[in-house]
């Protein structure tokens, strides 16, 4: 970690938590960072209300640094990742694999099996930070992005979490 910044993931302040309808300007914010596909400010809100969408941010002192959006679908036992964005100043600090423990816990918790995402082919720092995660390459998916880029599809299996009660 370079010396002149603050221990994000040590820092009391940072918390991992749902998001909540007030976050909606701070995640189009931080989706506008996306290479690639954009996210509107209509889908944000959308996925802010719906039940099958999940949103997760890292705040730092009051500043949402980090989100992940999640999706589920009634009927399925898959949960796919559909966003994950870091602020480039808080990267590098463990926010996004944070991030995506909360998605997996919850997923888990609400009995779904298998966690899936899109990733681009040369998203180096991705696709390091998924392997690290052990998420496997399940398909290729040639000119899966709107610009032509080309895609990989990636599993997981979540652990299956015994109801207590
Ligand atoms: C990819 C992204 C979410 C990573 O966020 P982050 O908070 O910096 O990631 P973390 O600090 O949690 O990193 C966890 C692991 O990911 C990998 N990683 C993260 N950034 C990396 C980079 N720039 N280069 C190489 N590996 C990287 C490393 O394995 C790292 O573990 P380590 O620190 O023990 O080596 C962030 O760079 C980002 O927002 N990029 C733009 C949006 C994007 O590409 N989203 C993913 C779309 S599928």
């Amino acid at each position: 970690m370079p010396a002149s910044q603050p221990a994000i993931d040590r820092d009391p302040d940072l918390r991992i938590r749902p998001a909540r309808p007030d976050d909606a300007g701070a995640i189009l914010q931080l989706e506008t960072l996306f290479p690639g596909d954009r996210m509107s400010a209509r889908s944000v809100r959308r996925f802010l209300t719906v039940p099958s969408a999940h949103v997760w941010v890292a705040e730092q002192a009051g500043v949402v640094v980090g989100n992940l959006i999640w999706l589920s679908r009634r009927g399925s036992r898959v949960a796919r990742i559909y966003s994950l964005v870091v602020a480039p100043a808080a990267r590098g600090f463990g926010l996004a694999e944070r991030l995506i423990r909360a998605a997996e816990t919850e997923a888990a918790a609400l009995q779904l099996i298998v966690i899936s995402l899109e990733v681009r082919v040369d998203n180096v720092a991705a696709r390091r930070l998924y392997d690290k995660l052990d998420y496997a390459e399940s398909a290729q998916l040639p000119g899966f992005y709107e610009d032509g880029g080309d895609g990989l599809k990636l599993t997981k299996a979540l652990p299956s979490m015994v109801l207590a009660g």
